[in-house]
């Protein structure tokens, strides 16, 4: 029904991810974002606000919160009111916000690692002490040894990070070991920031997303949830994000800035995300089954490659390799030298390792590995 094989072009269009790299030098799979065009929907829902021609100051629209706190029922069975939201420019304000808001200076903070860049620099920015909780390989999947969890945790630590599914590594938590980390949280009395902005993408036919906050009160009442609908419908150009909270002074901390320093979303964000929530899920089902095949030739081809590793792929559209044994002292200069754009594993914190996005066509994705398997012979 959707065509994820159709080319599209993304030059002249400043994006990031092809505009870094000559293109006729490298094939550019690193940032997360997708080169598919939105759902039909949302193009047509854009274009018609386009059309109306008068963009002028817009809110939220009423009907908004009311509409995510549907979809968060029936695609995750979350119950939450929608007076819990707060509407967000993005995933990474919140991230900032939460991290500044709810920790004080002397105070630290856990974060996983390897994670997505931002959690940690969240931290480092606002000159905030963290410990990071190592991923470790079990049964082929990213998973935290909870029983060490309590050990990294001292009288300052306030806040901990969490990413599900997780970026890079694309472990989607199950049940019992989320529980696991929100009573350790609570315990402990903690905060968490969870950071959830890929959960419309989990790819392993066995799983599904379940969100932290919504396995009970006492871990809900700590937690300030983070999602977006940006990856998963591909507009993270013009879309927005929200925080979900039940306890009002997560949502107070996490409103700080908004319309002074943090920007509001733009009206086309309001828009897009309607559309997607309305009308967006046969074409994201349609999404995750293309995924899966992209996943499945990833995971074949690395296996093929000697000296390359792969966990299980349960989520996202983000490949983490793991090049330890090819010995290079940096692997990611060594695949774009051989004429492919993977993001540093060092940008996570594991410089062994690569990441590869494959939200691209099946036909690219297949030249890219061949890349990966030319440079590793
Ligand atoms: C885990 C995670 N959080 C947040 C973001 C960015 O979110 P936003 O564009 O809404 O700031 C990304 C993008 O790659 C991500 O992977």
């Amino acid at each position: 029904m959707f065509d994820f094989d159709l080319p599209t072009s993304r030059l002249e269009t400043d994006s990031i991810r092809w505009d870094a790299f000559d293109k006729e030098k490298a094939i550019p799979l690193w940032v997360a974002d997708m080169d598919f065009q939105s759902p039909p929907c949302v193009i047509e829902a854009l274009n018609n606000r386009v059309q109306n021609g008068v963009y002028g100051y817009t809110h939220s629209p009423l009907q908004l919160n009311r509409m995510i706190a549907q979809y968060l029922l029936e695609q995750y069975q979350w119950k939450i009111d929608p007076s819990w939201i707060v509407i967000l420019p993005s995933v990474v304000s919140g991230l900032y916000t939460a991290v500044k808001q709810l920790t004080n200076s002397d105070e630290n903070i856990l974060v996983p690692n390897p994670v997505y860049h931002h959690l940690r620099l969240a931290c480092s920015s606002s000159e905030r002490e963290f410990h990071e909780m190592p991923l470790q390989l079990h049964d082929g999947r990213w998973v935290f040894p909870t029983d060490s969890l309590p050990d990294l945790i001292t009288q300052n630590t306030t806040l901990a990070l969490f990413c599900n599914p997780q970026n890079p590594g694309s472990t989607v938590f199950t049940e019992s070991e989320l529980r696991e980390f929100g009573n350790c949280c609570v315990e402990n009395n903690l905060w968490i920031c969870s950071d959830e902005i890929h959960a419309g993408l989990v790819l392993d036919e066995e799983k599904k997303h379940i969100p932290l906050a919504s396995l009970s009160e006492e871990i809900s009442k700590r937690t300030v949830t983070l999602m977006s609908l940006n990856k998963t419908f591909n507009f993270p150009g013009v879309g927005l994000a929200w925080a979900v909270a039940e306890n009002p002074a997560l949502r107070k901390a996490i409103g700080v800035g908004l319309h002074e320093t943090i920007a509001p979303p733009s009206l086309f964000a309001y828009t897009a995300t309607m559309a997607a929530i309305t009308k967006g899920e046969p074409w994201r089902q349609e999404l995750i089954k293309y995924l899966r095949v992209n996943r499945d030739l990833i995971q074949n081809r690395i296996k093929s490659i000697d000296k390359l590793s792969i966990g299980k792929m349960e989520g996202s559209y983000l490949a983490w390799i793991d090049c330890k044994n090819l010995n290079h002292p940096n692997p990611y200069q060594l695949l774009l030298d051989a004429g492919l754009a993977t993001s540093p594993g060092s940008q996570f914190g594991q410089s062994d390792f690569v990441r590869l996005n494959f939200g691209t066509q099946k036909s690219r994705l297949i030249q890219a590995l061949d890349v990966i398997e030319f440079a590793c012979a």
